[in-house]
């Protein structure tokens, strides 16, 4: 029982299966969005829902970039070794002063915020004028949506997404899917969150989206 309570990000056999990185593809579509956007030494970037702090880490070794993480959950927090810069926050209630980043990143989380708008009021917030947003995430193959709080139940459309990042005033640069690696993690662990059955009853998929703040204009 105690198991089934936990989300899937929590449990063991997620890290046994993902390694530090607890999202399908590793670090492969961090490098590429890091790549795409032309991620240059010395850029402030910030990572939403770092995890245990691994992508805060690449950005740093193999891009010279200066990272932060922030993460909400005090289990993940107390299992963070050897990362410095990383601050326990929501990711819809950011603790950095308005155009403080270069890029931001959010990894396999965005579909677990509880109120998305808020949250992408919150990015486009702390990113600086033609900053860019790296999201990448699950995406579900229909439109049902399931109560839930794991990221398999939660999981919208990629179409839903595209629209909500550009009202809010984002240019959608790059969306690719890159649903093998979620099939490749999926061979290793059953990607379940909470209620594995519900996992198993969704098509899902796994996108990368690439997306720059324009200028200085802000749409509401
Ligand atoms: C699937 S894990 C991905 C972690 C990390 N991005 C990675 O790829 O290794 C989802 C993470 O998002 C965190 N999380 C969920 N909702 C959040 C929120 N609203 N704000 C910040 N972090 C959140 C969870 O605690 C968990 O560590």
């Amino acid at each position: 029982l105690g198991l089934v309570s936990v989300p899937l990000w929590e449990q063991e056999r997620l890290r046994i299966a993902a390694g530090s990185t607890l999202r399908p593809g590793g670090f492969s579509l961090t490098d590429r969005a890091a790549e795409v956007i032309g991620l240059l030494p010395g850029w402030r970037v910030l990572d939403v829902g770092c995890g245990l702090g691994a992508t805060v880490e690449r950005l740093r070794s193999r891009f010279g970039a200066q990272a932060w993480g922030i993460e909400v959950s005090d289990t993940q927090i107390a299992r963070i070794q050897g990362v410095s810069g990383i601050i326990q926050a929501c990711g819809d209630v950011l603790p950095f002063v308005s155009d403080s980043f270069d890029a931001l990143y959010c990894e396999c989380v965005f579909s677990l915020f509880p109120d998305q708008k808020k949250g992408l009021d919150e990015f486009w917030r702390v990113l600086k004028p033609n900053g860019f947003l790296v999201l990448s995430d699950l995406y579900s193959l229909d439109d049902s949506k399931i109560e839930s709080f794991s990221c398999a139940g939660r999981a919208v459309p990629v179409l839903q997404t595209h629209e909500a990042v550009e009202k809010k005033g984002f240019f959608v640069r790059l969306l690719e899917d890159h649903s093998p690696y979620l099939k490749e993690l999926a061979a290793k662990i059953i990607w379940a969150g909470n209620d594995e059955n519900e996992a198993c009853a969704r098509r899902l998929g796994y996108y990368l989206m690439i997306s720059q703040k324009q200028g200085a204009f802000h749409a509401g």
